[in-house]
């Protein structure tokens, strides 16, 4: 009989000849057939981001909004770089035993429950221009079936073995602890209680008999593909994945009894047993990807998670993965939190911020630009409201619309054109101005593409108070008045308004709409707002803007202060 690791190989055999060629030499195993595979291929070409599943036992809060609106950013990014196929997939998690104990806590049917707090996500996210392309839900038929085929992969190519399961759960995690990752509390009742030390949730002893997946069978595959570039970004989480993997990897419980568990997808071909709901969580990215039919998108590019669910994305997702014969992810871009007074936000604390009523309070700009500007892949970011309010009065208002306005009002540019440069070479007086918008633009570009858009937006607004000085040093209000002048505002002019043109183009991911009605004000056709556009160009022979246009209308102040 074939051996678990030899089917495995057979099914990637299957996928391209090519691999059959490589695997006779020094293949070792799936993995490294696939990344052999790809240093063959093409660079990829396409997009396909994701964010996390969102669960539904409660309602939104801001750190959700973070990661969609991180993954959006990225996704609007990749398309400005012509990325197509663009799959951007977002949705709610729906099915475990969290949501099960919920929605029996609000005495509602839990689809009914589901459906109700998942409409509430969609339509925040909508509300917060978040342009995914699907939107999944776990407990639709698509899904199900995905589901369903997977296990029985899993079960044919002999990774799932009925086990007994005995030790710790975290509900409200949805996951098994160790002895090592829990310790007790007293409550402020004085009852001893036993937490897990990583979230402080409970955790309660479990003796089950489970199926288990043969999670131990791939430590090598998984060592091997976090060496590959970029497969957990930032570098710095690679070191804590290592950890977990020579510490406590061990064959991983994936389904639960029906009588514990009976919200959730049942085992294929044994209705006493429900899927645990980590793994068909998981499996929502092979379903928005059309798996598994004859062609399909694969593998993602970009899978946005939080910190907090690493160890499910970086260790059991790329397992399965291979486990099934699929390539595992190409980046899983890994996040901090969001704190409140520099504590972990959570109901019961009362602490957690409402996306809804910020987005009310502020606008989609401000909240978008607040969230990306100091939120991080590193540190955690603290919410505050001070904070929020100089982001948007600061720099959204006063350094980027107030400059928009000091070179569009008829009072300084009465033509309102955007005036060509002067002659055939930079003035020395602009050259300075010019030559930071250069510099600035690749650096941006290559914070963007890492995902890093807290530096690409420190950078993008560094250059704008430049370009502010450089309005209030050459007074166009006064060389307006002169005519002997007029070359000289001209120049300023047309420095200035190419530095909006730049920060526009590279401001679209983040704050899309006002960016949008500022390259309508400027005139900047579509098909002039991609990454390739992002470089100065006045003294091209071709410009980026039609000169000759009018500025078009501005629709009122581009950011009410507040
Ligand atoms: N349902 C799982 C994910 C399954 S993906 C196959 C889940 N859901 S969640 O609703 O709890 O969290 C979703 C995302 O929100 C995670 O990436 C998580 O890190 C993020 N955030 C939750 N709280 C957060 C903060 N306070 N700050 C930033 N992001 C945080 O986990």
């Amino acid at each position: 009989m074939a051996t678990a690791s030899v089917l495995r190989r057979r099914q990637f055999l299957r996928v391209d000849y090519a691999a059959r060629a490589l695997f006779a030499g020094e293949a070792r195993s799936t993995l490294i057939a696939c990344a052999m595979l790809r240093r063959f291929s093409p660079a990829r070409s396409y997009s396909f981001v994701t964010t996390p599943i969102f669960y539904v036992n409660a309602a939104p809060h801001i750190g959700h909004v973070y990661s969609v609106v991180m993954a959006d950013a990225l996704h609007r990014w990749n398309a400005m770089h012509d990325r197509k196929p663009a799959i951007f997939s977002t949705g709610t998690d729906e099915h475990g035993l969290k949501v099960q104990e919920a929605a029996a806590a609000r005495k509602i049917q839990p689809a009914e429950f589901c459906t109700q707090v998942s409409q509430k996500f969609q339509s925040l996210f909508l509300d917060c221009d978040v342009s995914y392309t699907d939107y999944i839900r776990t407990t639709e038929n698509r899904h199900l079936k995905v589901v369903d085929h997977c296990w029985s992969r899993l079960v044919d190519g002999g990774f799932i073995y009925k086990g007994a399961y005995e030790g710790w759960y975290v509900i409200s995690d949805e996951m098994f602890v160790s002895n090592s990752q829990v310790k007790e509390v007293r409550t402020n009742e004085g009852k001893v209680q036993t937490v897990s030390i990583e979230s402080g949730n409970v955790a309660e002893w479990t003796q089950e008999s489970n199926y288990m997946f043969k999670l131990t069978h791939f430590r090598d595959d998984l060592l091997h593909w976090l060496n590959t570039p970029g497969a957990v970004h930032p570098t710095t989480y690679i070191p804590i994945v290592k950890k977990w993997i020579d510490e406590s990897l061990t064959d991983l419980s994936v389904s639960r009894t029906r009588e514990r568990l009976q919200w959730g997808i049942p085992v294929p071909n044994d209705p006493s047993q429900t899927i645990y709901v980590w793994l068909d969580a998981l499996i929502n990215y092979l379903t928005v990807a059309g798996y598994p039919r004859e062609s399909f998108l694969w593998p993602p590019t970009h899978q946005i998670v939080g910190k907090d669910i690493l160890k499910f994305h970086a260790i059991y997702w790329p397992a399965f993965l291979i486990a099934l014969g699929l390539d595992p992810p190409q980046s899983i871009v890994t996040h901090a939190h969001w704190t409140r007074n520099r504590t972990k936000m959570s109901k019961s604390k009362g602490n957690v911020v409402d996306p809804v009523s910020e987005l009310k309070r502020y606008g989609v700009s401000a909240l978008r630009y607040y969230l990306l500007k100091e939120g991080s892949l590193y540190h955690d970011g603290d919410y505050s409201d001070e904070r929020m309010v100089a982001a948007l009065n600061g720099d959204l208002a006063d350094t980027l619309g107030n400059l928009l306005h000091r070179c569009t009002s008829p009072k300084v540019n009465p033509s309102m054109k955007i005036p060509r440069y002067p002659g055939n070479r930079i003035s020395h007086l602009d050259q300075e101005m010019i030559d930071t918008l250069n510099r600035s633009c690749d650096s941006i570009i290559e914070h963007f593409n890492r995902v890093e858009f807290n530096h690409g937006l420190v950078e993008i607004f560094a250059f704008l108070h430049q370009a502010n000085r450089f309005i209030e040093q050459n007074r166009p209000w006064d060389l307006v008045k002169d005519p002997a002048a007029k070359s000289r505002l001209d120049a300023v002019l047309s420095v200035t308004l190419e530095t909006l043109r730049i920060a526009g183009i590279l401001l679209q991911p983040i704050v899309p709409s006002a960016a949008n009605r500022l390259l309508n004000q400027l005139r900047i056709p579509e098909e002039k707002r991609k990454v390739s556009n992002a470089t100065v160009c006045i003294l091209n022979e071709e410009s980026c803007y039609d000169s000759e246009l009018l500025l078009g209308k501005s629709e009122g102040v581009l950011f009410e202060k507040i």
